[in-house]
């Protein structure tokens, strides 16, 4: 059950709500650890990521009461542990996020170094430089990172790079420090937002939050609450473009479209007919797509985790796009796989030259990350002819159910 069948050529028609944002989620899960009570999270996504996090919450004291499949219970009263368990650690690159509510809340952290993974080396020096700028002491130590602190206290840090995950993980440690933190250069990424408002819903005292100056004033507790996780604007863009490479006609709901603009902006100028309500964007596809030119950055620029659906997209557009990759080192894994079904994409370093085709053929094809391989079936969808997209479990880690809810806009697509 590890492989989806996809049957393409048919247009996507109709209406799908946005599930949880998954990296709005995976902070947030962190950072219930910092509360002393229950919290209650609605609206988590149920992924694979998800899970894994939840296990690593579960093995470090908590008690996890899986309400029903989009609900939670965490209850902290009896976080005892703050080994991170290597193998769990190693399954998912936002297992760092703990990091920073276990130094703030037990005053150590040992978690097994975040190894590298398909799209890229990501280090974690930033992280690090903000744990030690408030006061930690880190070591490594067979293929650990051992942070130990007395009491953190408060400091001025300049991220070097807007790291989302840095970000993160300094303003979840800093909410519990002696006296004011200041993030500059900090990430403004939506689901950076998400997390301050949860972590202020706790009574957690953050300000400047989405800009790229966040101040922390350190509080000596932080009580339980209730919140619901935002949107994932990301699954909103893929079954977007996969609308818009079907020639299809999909209103997406539950939708927060200024958090969407970077990837409507390009639809439109790709062509591509949109409307936008309150809480939903409406595709109305069909009309010939044009290339356009496409480069990645922080927000508010267009989303890295967007760049292999919107590759496949420009595959079959008319004209050539030049996309550039500004965030990741190695995140064009899905072009070989695109290239297996017709497309013409040459990548040089940072940059890939797509040449638009016709139309796309159905072929076997491999997914080799998440979005690479929500790419493979934005394409197998658009093409000609059947598609078999093997190590699916990649796209399970981050898309809650993705062939269901295309199979509620009409695809062919199945799970064998
Ligand atoms: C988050 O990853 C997301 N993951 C990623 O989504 C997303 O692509 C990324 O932000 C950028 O928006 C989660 O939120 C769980 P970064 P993160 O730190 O925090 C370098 C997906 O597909 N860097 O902003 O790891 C790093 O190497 C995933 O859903 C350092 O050099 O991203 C990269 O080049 C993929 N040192 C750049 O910054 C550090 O200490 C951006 O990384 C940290 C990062």
């Amino acid at each position: 059950m590890n492989t989806f069948v996809i049957q393409g050529g048919k247009p996507l028609c109709g209406t799908v709500a946005v599930t949880g944002s998954k990296n709005a989620a995976l902070p947030i899960l962190a950072s219930s650890l910092l509360s002393g009570d229950k919290v209650l999270l609605k609206e988590i996504p149920a992924l694979t990521d998800v899970k894994i996090m939840c296990e690593i919450l579960s093995v470090l004291g908590c008690r996890m009461d899986q309400k029903n499949v989009n609900e939670v219970i965490v209850d902290t009263r009896k976080l005892n542990h703050c080994i991170v368990p290597y193998e769990l650690a190693g399954l998912l690159r936002g297992s760092i996020l703990v990091m920073g509510p276990l130094l703030a809340r037990l005053g150590q952290v040992q978690i097994a170094m975040p190894g590298g993974c398909p799209i890229g080396a990501r280090p974690v020096d930033l992280h690090i430089k903000g744990f030690a700028a408030l006061g930690a002491s880190i070591t490594t130590a067979e293929g650990c990172i051992i942070a130990t602190a007395k009491k953190l206290h408060g400091a001025k840090i300049y991220l070097d790079f807007p790291s989302v995950g840095a970000t993160e993980n300094i303003m979840s440690a800093a909410v519990l420090a002696q006296g004011d933190t200041i993030i500059e250069n900090a990430a403004v990424e939506p689901e950076v937002v998400d997390l301050a408002n949860f972590l202020c819903s706790m009574g957690a005292k953050i300000s400047g939050a989405g800009t790229d100056t966040i101040k922390i004033t350190g509080v000596t507790s932080l009580h339980g609450t209730q919140y619901t996780i935002m949107p994932d604007r990301i699954e909103a863009g893929t079954l977007l473009v996969a609308a818009a490479a079907t020639g299809g006609c999909v209103t997406v709901t539950n939708i927060l479209p200024e958090y969407s603009k970077p990837m409507t902006a390009k639809l439109l100028e790709m062509n591509v007919p949109i409307t936008m309500g309150e809480n939903t964007i409406s595709i109305h596809g069909g009309g010939a797509l044009q290339a356009v030119d496409v480069k990645t950055l922080p927000f508010p620029g267009f989303p890295t985790d967007m760049q292999a659906p919107m590759t496949a997209l420009l595959s079959i557009a008319r004209g050539i796009a030049l996309v550039t990759e500004t965030i990741f080192e190695n995140r064009f894994m899905h072009v070989a796989e695109l290239c297996r079904m017709g497309a013409s994409i040459k990548v040089a370093g940072r940059c890939a030259m797509i040449e638009g085709c016709n139309h796309l053929t159905g072929a076997k094809v491999t997914a080799t990350d998440l979005r690479a391989g929500a790419a493979l079936v934005i394409a197998g969808l658009a093409a000609r002819g059947d598609t078999e997209i093997s190590d699916i479990h990649h796209i399970d880690r981050g898309y809650a159910a993705l062939e269901k809810k295309l199979q509620q806009l009409g695809a062919d697509i199945r799970r064998k």
